[in-house]
């Protein structure tokens, strides 16, 4: 199975979720990641890890597009795979979209994500054309002011796309997003029972219940 967090918008959260989801399910089904970030933020957030005397979280890195093509022709039920891929259009982001059984693309209420999200969906119709299926992703809201209460006309695009699916829980601004990945461990792991904890909980068990990993 492949999930990946996709968005050609930079720091929406991609990283910090793809992590998450990733320390989360590795405890319920063999866990890699692929490694897309140009940053490579999660190979250093894994190095982390290890130096914290933790179990690591396989990681996946591809010279090429095409490699990345041959490891998703091959994959299996048995494994989950999550791509964190680069904010930005390039030829293993859209490996990836293809590939993926799930698409998450992370959007907050900043005043430029709704136009993020158009382009963004520029670029799935015209995969969706190519593919001769139509793609969709779940759009999560994340890094969103605690205060806040109403998505406006964020929603009203999102509900209006084929392409997009809005996903339930949303994630707030909580510091400890943050300074969690900075120590190599997940939010859980971290400080559990916070909210930031809760509020992961919640979107994990709506990933899985999508994904159908028990
Ligand atoms: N829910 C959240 N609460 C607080 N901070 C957050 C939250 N989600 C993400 N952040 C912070 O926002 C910044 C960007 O997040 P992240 O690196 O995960 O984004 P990205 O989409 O992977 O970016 P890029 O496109 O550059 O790879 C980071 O500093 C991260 O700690
Ligand atoms: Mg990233």
């Amino acid at each position: 199975m492949i999930l990946t967090l996709s968005h050609q918008k930079g720091g929406v959260g991609k990283s910090t979720v793809a992590w998450n989801l990733a320390v989360s399910f590795s405890k319920i089904i063999p866990t890699r990641i692929v490694d897309l970030d140009t940053q490579r933020s999660l190979t250093v957030t894994n190095a982390l890890r290890i130096e914290q005397g933790m179990e690591p979280i396989e990681m996946l890195h591809f010279n090429t597009a095409e490699e990345l093509a041959q490891y998703a022709a091959e994959d299996s039920d048995d494994v989950l795979t999550i791509i964190d891929s680069g904010g930005f259009d390039s030829a293993f982001n859209r490996v990836a979209i293809i590939a993926s059984d799930l698409l998450i693309t992370p959007v907050s209420d900043k005043p430029f994500d709704l136009m993020g999200l158009q382009k963004y969906e520029e670029i799935l119709k015209s995969l969706s054309e190519i593919q001769g299926e139509t793609i969709k992703t779940h759009v999560l809201f994340n890094n969103i002011n605690p205060s806040m209460k109403r998505f406006g006309e964020l929603v009203e695009f999102i509900c209006g796309s084929e392409h997009f699916e809005l996903l339930v829980p949303v994630l707030r601004q909580r510091v400890d997003m943050a300074h969690s990945v900075g120590e190599g461990k997940s939010i859980k792991e971290y400080r559990i029972f916070s909210r930031a904890d809760q509020e992961m909980d919640e979107l994990f068990d709506e990933i899985k219940g999508i994904l159908n990993i028990q």
